[in-house]
């Protein structure tokens, strides 16, 4: 298989249905319009749905993007696996109550095994566990063994973000091979590992969700296909993860080079992500190490050393106050870790005061003891 730049992929899944029929737009905006139940595009779709309902006539019945998501639901999941990406752009054919389940199964198909060039072995569809129409699509149609065909529950295999065009879908799979699984004996289609990735997923949208989970039927049945273009990039190129693509390779590579840092040397996980680089590239406080050599010293003083340790505490603590300032203003800038060197010499610096203090004014009452006593046995009083 020819391994395609991200670029040349995305074109050639917009020029694939352009040749189908579809209308190709260019990526709608990140921000949606109109539309009070999202904060940002997170699907192909979002910008679409007044299509699929039919409350808006769409510009064609076939539409094909490349549209830009950012999709927040993911972000624990990001650095941690070789897929997950807060911003990705996801190709889309679309049938806004024009072609449904067999042509949509047949073209996802035919891009991804005659166009992209992938080996159809390692290709596994699943389907929705009630839908036997795409059941058979995909076993008597496309020839695909029963065997490899993954029946999924709701969880899986029935697609909605919120209130909206909703609808059981049927997900395609990649075996990157052994050195991407978690060797469990249990691993396969469906596993949390990096192994078997979802690369495309034909939605069948036919219901609509108000919200509230009521479901009605919407008066034409359409097709909501979604593909993350990183993904396809990431197998195609057989590249550890979404940040080892071409493109994404060479924005890291940038990121490296501002950071001095270099990716996974430095950092102890695989696909660790460009965010945390960044965090990398984070400058320490100033006077954190200062403030935290003052503050450990004071308390060793304070004890023996009263008012060395309590001017020393003083230091510490007046200097932590600038540094925390600093920190507070901009938490971006600096690094946690020297935030917290300040804020440990600032308490050490605290308790030295308490005890130099004690200290202190234990030896000035010994002190005025002593003068006290010396006056009395002068005087004689
Ligand atoms: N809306 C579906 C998804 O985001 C398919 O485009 O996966």
């Amino acid at each position: 298989m020819k391994k395609y730049g991200l670029n040349e992929l995305r074109q050639m899944f917009l020029d694939f249905f352009e040749s189908k029929g579809h209308l190709v737009k260019s990526s709608y905006s990140l921000v949606p319009h109109n539309d009070n139940s999202l904060l940002l595009i997170n699907a192909g779709m979002a910008p679409l749905k007044p299509y699929f309902t039919g409350q808006e006539v769409p510009p064609r019945t076939r539409m094909a993007t490349c549209q830009k998501c950012i999709r927040t639901g993911d972000i624990e999941n990001i650095g941690k696996t070789a897929r997950h990406g807060t911003f990705f752009e996801m190709l889309g054919n679309f049938s806004f109550g024009d072609y449904f389940k067999h042509e949509a199964i047949h073209w996802s198909w035919e891009f991804l095994t005659e166009v992209v060039g992938l080996e159809a072995d390692r290709l596994y569809p699943s389907v929705y566990l009630e839908d036997d129409e795409a059941f058979d699509i995909w076993n008597k149609e496309m020839g695909i063994p029963k065997d490899r065909i993954f029946k999924f529950g709701k969880e899986d295999n029935f697609w909605e973000h919120g209130a909206g065009p909703c609808g059981p879908c049927s997900e395609i799979y990649y075996d990157r091979g052994e050195k991407y699984g978690c060797g469990k004996p249990d691993c396969t289609v469906g596993c949390e590992c990096d192994r078997y990735i979802e690369i495309w997923n034909n939605v069948f949208t036919q219901f609509e969700n108000d919200g509230k989970g009521n479901y009605t039927t919407l008066k034409q049945k359409n097709i909501d296909t979604g593909m993350g273009l990183e993904r396809l990039a990431t197998v195609v190129q057989d590249v550890d993860s979404i940040f080892d693509v071409d493109t994404i390779k060479a924005l890291r590579d940038k990121v490296c080079e501002i950071s001095g840092k270099e990716y996974k040397k430095e950092y102890k996980f695989n696909n660790q992500c460009i965010m945390e680089i960044m965090n990398g590239a984070k400058k320490d406080l100033p006077n954190a190490t200062v403030v935290l050599v003052l503050g450990i010293l004071s308390l060793i003083f304070c004890w023996c050393y009263g008012f060395f340790g309590l001017i020393l505490g003083i230091i510490a603590v007046v200097l932590a106050g600038g540094q925390r300032k600093l920190y507070l203003q901009s938490p971006d800038e600096y690094t946690e870790s020297s935030f917290k060197n300040v804020n440990a010499g600032r308490v050490c610096g605290i308790i030295s005061i308490c005890i130099a203090g004690v200290v202190v004014v234990v030896l000035l009452l010994v002190l005025m003891g002593i003068v006290a006593g010396i006056g009395i046995a002068s005087f004689g009083l």
